[in-house]
């Protein structure tokens, strides 16, 4: 077979050689291996088309104010990449044809852009997207994304973002899966799914771009750009953790990040970027630097100047040069001198030629032209975006069954600077996505209350000032009302980069409007728009029910009113937790556990946050029975299945999402407290029960991986643990 094999490759490169021969260039030639028509390239440019690969420049207008980008370089048609922030596929394809037939070799440009929760049609910020336990649909919500990206002239999304965070005062959180390193390990390959497609050929896939690789969300005091103090440890147990199951997912791309790593900076640490990424894990896509992040070098102490920045990048790892112009500058230079060497050089540049030959660009280098009414807000992708939101939302209080609104309720008071809002509550990152687009709280209550609810509107307050003159206005609604719903929340630039806030809590205005609501003694609905975790410590207590629908995209109005109405049974479970203050952060549920269980307590606040991680509440009631494990005792070698039935033991149908967490009492270092290790959401009707298995693979559910990335699966007792039981079993040689 061997033999068969080795000839068969023989013959197939005789083959396209001979083709050669007679003229048809073989890195033209679309059925040749990939890893030929890179060879055969390479072969064939200059040491100037090289580096000229491994630079990024932008073009088009640039909407990120943290990013001011100077004038649009005159595009030199043998770039790269260009980041596309317009999207006109004729400008677009006008510019790939300078590329395609100006240039000496015909090279594509790959065009790449911050598609982060949607291009246009813009469903739920991903830690939302997280709280629905639906990887499924949050791949079709990527898919919908991609095909509106590509048909916009994009070929490379600047996303998942899986940067596990546990400091709601960093502004980024919102744009990862949250605390976890499994959720976001498994939101970061259904995205990579969705973008990626079947293959990175097909004529809607685009590439995928990990980011911020790695450790950005650890940034000091929740400070963006700050440094990261990880260690070793923590960096493989928890914040490598997505970034490894991506790579194994086939991600085109990782973006290096702008943090430094207890000292040494993510975009010049050679550890993370070789060793660990190309070496260990044998990525063979290609980093690209984060906006800024090769100049930052110099700010951040390690480099004297852009020379020794793009120096240190270039042979830590980075491959290309996202926007300094560094590499394009001094990559040349430093060849010469000897300080890089012609291997990385050519290693870097096949990356980028890899993965435009697996989107297919040498063969159909240009985007398919089809109109703006065809391109975006597709019926079907609109369906999509308003499943994903309601099932991202969570029922975080619900006392007395306030929700669903019962039908005596006649008149409902809307208030709040959320309830007609349509600019803030698409969620930052908003790509293409337009306010115009966005269905708000009031028109969705319209359509689901409209014909027998009166809808008493008061804005009541802004999102942050003094002004308390509103509030008049807004008692008087509540006061002809049967019920309150007060809409408060965030704005949309007070999370994402560069919107560190030093505290969860929401302006004093908006939560002095809910203490002036709850005089009037009606009954209240707090409604949460917000890209963080919030300080709920006053407010909860002022109110009956609690729903977080966070920032929800374009159709978050019907589905929020949907599920007000009880239409939709709220399905989500926080995917990060939120801290009862801001001096608890940080607070997650999978702290290593400490040698004092039962004190270290803060001796003026309770210890515990407001809602753990996993926290959500249904309009039905879910029993679980006994976990029943296949055995109590299991070699290393052996499956072990978990399972548990769950009954619906309320009024109404509903989905419940069964996380199966796992701990190990006694380990050669101390772990979490407990450790998710797998979901699944169902569907339960009214009195159904449902048996919810895990099968457990020791080797992938309960080893540790220690300071070097090894995988360690030791004997001895572990439990397996959901909602509040947990079932010991024990695992031997
Ligand atoms: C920004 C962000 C990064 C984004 C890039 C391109 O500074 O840090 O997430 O993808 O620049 O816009």
């Amino acid at each position: 077979m061997k033999q068969k094999l080795i000839l068969l490759c023989l013959f197939s490169l005789i083959q396209f050689s001979l083709f050669a021969q007679n003229g048809i260039i073989i890195y033209k030639q679309k059925d040749a291996p990939i890893e030929a028509r890179i060879k055969d390239l390479m072969s064939k440019m200059t040491l100037k088309e090289k580096i000229l690969q491994l630079n990024q420049y932008i073009g088009g207008y640039n909407n990120n104010a943290n990013n001011i980008a100077e004038l649009i370089r005159t595009i030199p048609p043998e770039i790269g990449s260009l980041i596309y922030f317009d999207a006109d596929p004729v400008w677009r394809n006008s510019i790939q044809k300078k590329a395609m037939e100006e240039s000496r070799l015909g090279i594509p440009i790959l065009f790449g852009f911050d598609v982060i929760h949607g291009y246009r049609t813009v469903y739920p910020v991903s830690l939302a997207q997280a709280c629905s336990w639906n990887p499924e649909l949050v791949t079709q919500a990527a898919a919908i994304a991609a095909k509106e990206a590509k048909l916009s002239g994009i070929d490379l999304a600047f996303s998942p973002m899986l940067d596990v965070a546990r400091d709601g005062r960093w502004g980024r959180v919102t744009e990862g899966y949250g605390e976890d390193p499994y959720t976001n390990a498994v939101f970061g390959v259904a995205t990579v799914k969705g973008y990626q497609g079947k293959d990175l050929s097909d004529p809607y896939s685009i590439a995928a771009c990990l980011k911020h690789y790695v450790g950005y969300s650890r940034s000091e005091g929740g400070r963006d750009y700050h440094s990261s103090e990880i260690s070793r440890q923590s960096l493989w147990e928890t914040y490598l953790v997505p970034f490894e199951a991506c790579v194994k997912a086939g991600a085109a791309s990782v973006m290096s990040a702008f943090n430094d790593i207890s000292g040494v900076p993510a975009s010049a640490n050679h550890y993370t970027l070789t060793q660990v990424l190309k070496d260990q894990w044998k990525f063979d896509g290609f980093v690209v630097s984060d906006w800024g992040a090769l100049t930052k070098l110099i700010a951040q102490g390690v480099a004297k100047d852009k020379k020794e920045a793009g120096l240190k990048a270039f042979n830590a790892g980075v491959d290309m040069d996202m926007y300094d112009n560094i590499y394009f500058e001094y990559l040349e230079e430093l060849l010469n001198e000897k300080k890089i060497s012609m291997v990385k050089i050519d290693d870097a540049v096949s990356r980028v030629l890899r993965v435009k030959f697996r989107l297919g660009l040498f063969d159909n280098p240009y985007t398919e032209i089809v109109s703006e009414h065809d391109r975006y807000l597709h019926p079907e992708s609109k369906i999509i975006a308003q499943k994903l939101a309601a099932e991202s939302m969570v029922l975080l209080k619900n006392n007395s069954k306030t929700l669903p609104i019962k039908s005596s309720v006649k008149q409902i008071a809307l208030i709040g600077p959320i309830a007609k809002d349509t600019a803030n509550i698409i969620g930052g990152w908003e790509g293409h996505g337009k306010s115009a687009d966005v269905e708000s709280i009031y028109e969705g209550m319209v359509k689901e209350f409209g014909k027998n609810v009166v809808l008493n509107y008061a804005k009541g307050c802004d999102f942050d000032s003094t002004d308390e003159s509103g509030f008049r206005e807004a008692v008087l609604a509540a006061a002809k009302s049967d019920l309150i719903l007060v809409c408060v929340g965030e704005k949309l630039r007070w999370t994402g980069e560069n919107a560190s806030r030093s505290t969860l809590a929401l302006p004093a205005i908006q939560e002095k409007l809910v203490f002036e609501l709850k005089k009037t003694g009606k009954p209240i609905v707090l409604i949460l728009s917000n890209g963080r975790p919030i300080e709920l410590i006053r407010l909860e207590p002022q109110v009956d029910a609690i729903v977080e629908m966070w920032q929800p995209g374009i159709c978050g109005g019907t589905a929020l009113a949907q599920i007000l109405s009880g239409k939709i049974n709220p399905s989500g479970k926080l995917s990060i937790t939120f801290p009862l203050t801001t001096g608890q952060i940080p607070i997650y549920y999978d702290m290593r556990q400490s040698g004092e269980p039962n004190s270290g307590k803060y001796q003026d606040i309770p210890t515990d946050p407001q809602y753990w991680f996993g926290h959500g509440l249904s309009y039905t009631t879910f029993e679980y029975g006994a976990i029943k494990l296949s055995s109590e005792k299991i070699k290393k070698t052996e499956k072990l299945i978990a399972q548990v039935e769950v009954s619906n033991t309320g009024d109404v149908a509903g989905r419940e999402t069964v996380l199966w967490y796992i701990s190990d009492p006694a380990c050669s270092i101390s772990r979490p407290m407990k450790e998710l290790k797998y979901f699944e959401k169902k569907e339960l009707a009214r009195g159904e029960k449902l048996v919810f298995r895990f099968e457990i693979d020791p080797e992938r559910d309960l080893s540790y991986t220690d300071e070097n990335g090894n995988r360690i699966l030791e004997s001895g007792d572990f439990y397996v643990i959901i909602n509040n039981q947990k079932t010991k079993f024990e695992i031997i040689e």
